[in-house]
């Protein structure tokens, strides 16, 4: 079909999509299915017009050829979400709809964009008097489709229109649509790092307990999926465990083999996981949990490194055996760890988050932030409900692991955790996330930490100073004299 599409004699669209690749089709089909009249624009027209072909019976779209007649067909405010590739493409179409918008319009940004540039953009576009906000949409393409979790930020005014139209698009958990107004400009996308972030935490301990349970107790695939189901039905309820089992009972067709047995071992990464360790770097906040699921995406990388090791290192590789004599027993300990581990991904999470939102300046509802994940985005659980309930508190916890929810299951789990670190250690499984979990556990409850030492040290070598438990002020020793304290 080569048809143009004529210009609109009258806009009558509510809301317009920008980029109809997979992702920005299954929002437009979304959005119309939801009684959203709904404008549409793609640089390649073919694609605006097979997605009408295809989908045009399930509501009202307003295909165009242009960017102009795109603006034309819109009822104002203009409200466009931009769904192409983080990066330069979407720098490009912004500059495109600042050209045919007016004060007052909105554009959004529904890629995973870095909250820098969306700071950045935020504030070039409000020099035009056009509102942008950046929104994370989580949820995959099938997310996109049947009910994504939004996470807009952007100026209030702009959410007085917008809000809305998300609502009726986002998934649903008891009567409540998976949409919050975050914050102002980049705040939306920084929730959304902050949700990959724990997203990759999430995956990597599933990843550790199903190697545990693999070549630690000798389980095979299609019982580890069984495992995974029957965790589903427990506090660990979630997309991500209910799919693992999904991948784990997977055969291979070409060879009969689990399909987890013949898919290489090097996991990709867009760079999502990358940006929250970053900035958790910058804001000086120890997302280690989710620092390790990102350096342990990179070593299974280094595959020179890895062949050199594993030919020089033959010795006491797992057997499958790990000193396990009562199988329910460690299946049930790799549980508790997991939910353990789990909580301090989160944990972490939200001090970035709390962490992030103070330097930024943005009023961050924590609370809010756990509901819109309950459905639709892929850390979607059942225990976020729990999160957002610590939140309401009269005085909200400053560390999650503290809220009595949690700190009551870490009393009920840690001694099982601290096993299976150990038995892992020992049998030469690397647990990297459970361990270094762990050791965040440890460290905070901690009631002193050799950080005393390490400011002793600083102080003898280069005069870094230190305070002490017993008076304020800063102090330093006169190491290289008769070894005073003066006062700095
Ligand atoms: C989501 C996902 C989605 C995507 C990420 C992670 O919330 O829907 O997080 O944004 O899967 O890009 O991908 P990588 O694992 O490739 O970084």
């Amino acid at each position: 079909m080569t048809t143009s599409f004529s210009a609109p004699a009258s806009p009558t669209a509510n809301i317009g999509v920008v980029g109809l690749a997979v992702m920005g089709s299954n929002l437009a089909r979304n959005l119309a299915r939801h009684g959203n009249t709904v404008a549409l624009y793609n640089r390649t027209a073919q694609r605006t017009r097979d997605l009408v072909a295809e989908h045009g019976d399930e509501g009202a779209f307003v295909p165009a050829e242009t960017v102009a007649d795109f603006a034309a067909s819109l009822q104002r405010p203009r409200t466009a979400i931009i769904m192409v590739k983080a990066g330069a493409p979407t720098d490009a179409v912004i500059d495109e709809l600042v050209e045919v918008f007016e004060p007052g319009d909105i554009i959004v940004d529904g890629g995973n964009a870095q909250f820098t540039d969306t700071i950045r953009r935020e504030a070039a576009v409000r020099e035009h008097g056009i509102h942008f906000v950046g929104a994370g949409i989580s949820g995959g393409e099938e997310g996109a489709l049947n009910g994504p979790s939004i996470m807009p930020g952007g100026s209030d005014e702009s959410y007085a229109t917008l809000g809305p139209i998300l609502a009726s698009i986002a998934a649903v958990v008891d009567g409540e649509p998976c949409v919050t107004h975050v914050g102002t400009d980049g705040a939306g996308h920084f929730v959304k790092m902050v949700h990959n972030g724990i997203e990759y935490a999430d995956m990597q301990l599933i990843g550790e307990s199903y190697d545990l349970l693999r070549r630690g107790a000798g389980l095979t695939p299609a019982e580890i999926a069984d495992v995974f189901a029957q965790w589903n039905t427990t506090e660990l309820d979630s997309y991500l465990v209910e799919i693992t089992a999904e991948v784990l009972r997977q055969v291979d067709a070409a060879t009969g083999r689990p399909l987890v047995d013949v898919i290489t071992d090097q996991a990709g990464m867009k760079g999502t996981g990358t940006w929250t360790v970053q900035n958790a770097l910058d804001l000086a906040v120890p997302v280690t949990g989710i620092a390790e699921a990102v350096f342990a995406r990179g070593l299974s990388g280094r595959t020179a490194q890895r062949e050199a090791a594993q030919a020089r290192f033959t010795e006491g590789q797992p057997t499958g055996e790990l000193g396990v004599t009562d199988r329910d027993a460690f299946i049930e300990a790799v549980r508790l760890a997991l939910f353990a581990s789990k909580i301090v991904a989160y944990a972490q999470g939200f001090d970035e988050i709390t962490a992030g939102a103070e330097k930024y300046g943005w009023q961050i509802d924590l609370g809010e932030i756990a509901r819109i994940w309950r459905g639709g985005c892929i850390i979607r659980a059942r225990f976020l409900g729990t999160i957002t309930e610590a939140y309401a508190a009269d005085e909200p916890p400053v560390s999650l692991i503290t809220a009595p929810y949690f700190a009551a299951a870490l009393d009920a789990t840690h001694a099982a955790w601290r096993q299976v670190v150990a038995h892992a250690t020992l049998g030469g499984i690397p647990v990297p996330a459970f361990a270094s979990s762990l050791a965040y556990f440890d460290g905070l409850r901690s009631p002193r930490l050799p950080a005393a030492l390490i400011q002793g040290q600083r102080d003898f070598f280069g005069a870094h100073t230190y305070g002490r438990i017993d008076r304020p002020g800063a102090f330093h020793t006169l190491w290289s004299g008769d070894r005073s304290e003066v006062e700095a």
